[in-house]
């Protein structure tokens, strides 16, 4: 996880962390996480490349709105494998995971405005852009405006 992406700056410009400093940021933020695996409320995911096995990004529930059963989610990869499909990929497999088997009435996310690129993993995983929030939210470069997409329950029957 640290050699792959989260010690690249490129990977975390448009997320709410700042790239890990050393490999002992990491293990520190990853023995945190298996932690919070005994809370059955909390969901994320490594994502493997399937021929070797290799860890190569990240996606998880960031928020679960349990008065709506809404999940919001996060996701982030390393660089050498952007452009081939991988996250729409997980983000289907996932969001399946979430109605099927959590019992989600919704999955949504947001991107920057000027991060496209993860509003297409949005869009070719099936949600739909809902709407644009204005300076809603911050990440690495600042105040942002914030675009929504999400896919509901009933989304999936049509
Ligand atoms: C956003 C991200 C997860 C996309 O994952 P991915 O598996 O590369 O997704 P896709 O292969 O479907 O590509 C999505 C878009 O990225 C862009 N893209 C593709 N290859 C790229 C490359 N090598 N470099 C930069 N952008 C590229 C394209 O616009 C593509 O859309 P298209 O398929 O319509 O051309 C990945 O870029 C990433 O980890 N970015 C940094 C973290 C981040 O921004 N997370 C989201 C925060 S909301």
């Amino acid at each position: 996880m640290y050699a792959n992406w989260a010690s690249d700056p490129e990977v975390t410009r448009f997320l709410t962390w700042q790239p890990h400093p050393n490999v002992d940021a990491t293990k520190s933020l990853l023995s945190d996480w298996i932690q919070r695996y005994e809370d059955g409320g909390y969901f994320n995911w490594v994502m493997e490349l399937k021929e070797t096995g290799k860890a190569i990004g990240n996606i998880s529930v960031v928020k679960l709105k349990e008065n709506t059963e809404t999940a919001d989610m996060g996701y982030c990869m390393s660089r050498a494998y952007w452009g081939k499909g991988l996250m729409p990929e997980a983000l289907r497999a996932v969001m399946d995971f979430l109605f099927d088997v959590v019992g989600v009435n919704r999955v949504a996310a947001c991107h920057d405005v000027n991060n496209p690129k993860s509003g297409r993993v949005m869009d070719k995983a099936g949600m739909k852009q809902e709407g644009i929030l204005r300076v809603a939210g911050r990440n690495n470069l600042g105040i942002c405006d914030e675009v929504w997409h999400a896919m509901i329950r009933s989304d999936r029957k049509n």
